[in-house]
């Protein structure tokens, strides 16, 4: 076990200088592309490297092209996502689009874009069928969110299909990838992207999750969803279940859309939390948690292992969201 803990680290730290390389190459933003590319947490080549780390045969190589690729889908997802989202930081410093503007992020982004694209084309038939189905949910999940902006009437499911789409799919490939590397079963390869789903979705309710609790303890704004327009699971659920507090809810949105006015943040993240949205929002968070940990013991050996692991890192990380959600 300690054996792959290393060589995963390895491989890690191989992925993250070839996406430095790949960053230094963009003329004229060689810099801050370098140093986008340097920060971030790696989930998603973490994931696929703990899948891929897991069988007997290790293809290092193989192994560290696709956790590179799924990471530059990922950061030209973020790098536009800060434009459509007007937000000025990401990943501890000032967003691409924040620090040189928002024609520089957006051909930063295509740039991300065109090199895992490079990359990918070397891959054979099958693998490039999966990566593009993945990258095509992926950007239309994040269309859909914006049609779905200032929607009240977005039901549950779609918010949960908008979410699959959107941030699931990327975890879903990096699982699935990592499952075809170490050549498992057809039936474990499907298991195994299951698996991403479940923790990809779980991750994105993670996320909007603390953007409603916010605070000094999170280290981060509060509400800037509810700005922007994008109403998350505990709005939703509020105003489709007409929770307690929902017509004030409901107005206060209304008001803010109708007079271009910010809408009172606070006010509106206190009535999802006092009504019980916020929690009901954190036990669906940890269903898809559970699911995901049934889903690695299922799968058994050493890759049931090194899921059921990753899953328990996730819940860990997510625990302080709302006390676990219990
Ligand atoms: C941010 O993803 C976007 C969401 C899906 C919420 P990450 O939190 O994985 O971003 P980095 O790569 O670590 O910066
Ligand atoms: C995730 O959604 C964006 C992508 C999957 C591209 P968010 O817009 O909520 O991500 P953050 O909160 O800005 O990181
Ligand atoms: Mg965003
Ligand atoms: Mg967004
Ligand atoms: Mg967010």
């Amino acid at each position: 076990a300690k054996r792959t803990m290393c060589m995963r680290q390895e491989l890690l730290a191989e992925t993250g200088g070839v996406l430095h390389q790949l960053g230094a190459s963009l003329p004229r933003m060689q810099n801050a592309m370098a140093a986008f590319l340097a920060g971030g947490k790696r989930i998603r080549a973490r994931l696929l490297l703990a899948v891929g780390g897991s069988g007997q045969s290790i293809n290092r190589e193989r192994l560290v092209r696709y956790a590179t690729f799924v990471e530059l889908i990922h950061a030209a997802g973020l790098c536009h996502d800060d434009i459509v989202d007007g937000s000025s930081t990401r990943r501890g410093r000032a967003s691409m689009a924040a620090a040189h503007g928002v024609p520089a992020a957006a051909a930063g982004g295509l740039y991300l874009m065109a090199r895992a694209l490079e990359l990918v084309a070397g891959e054979e038939a099958r693998i490039r069928a999966i990566v593009a189905d993945a990258a095509w949910r992926a950007a239309r999940g994040q269309a859909r969110e914006m049609t779905d902006l200032y929607r009240e009437d977005v039901s549950i499911e779609d918010y949960l299909r908008r979410c699959s789409d959107k941030t699931a799919s990327l975890f879903e490939l990096a699982a699935q990838l990592g499952a075809v590397a170490s050549g498992v079963s057809l039936h474990d390869e499907k298991a195994t992207a299951t698996f991403g789903r479940h923790v990809g979705l779980a991750f994105q309710l993670a996320d909007d999750l603390r953007d409603i609790v916010g605070g000094p303890l999170l280290g981060r704004e509060r509400g800037t969803d509810i700005r922007e327009g994008v109403y998350t699971l505990p709005i939703l659920l509020t105003l489709s279940e007409r929770r307690e507090g929902w017509t004030a809810l409901r107005s206060g949105l209304r008001r803010a859309r109708l007079y271009r006015r910010q809408p009172d943040v606070d006010a509106c993240c206190d009535i999802v939390d006092r009504n019980g949205s916020l929690h009901a929002s954190a036990r669906i968070l940890h269903r898809h948690l559970a699911d995901a940990a049934a889903t690695s013991r299922r799968i058994g050996g050493s890759l049931g292992e090194a899921l059921g692991v990753f899953a328990g890192d996730l819940a860990d990380g997510v625990g302080e969201i709302t006390g676990g959600g219990q």
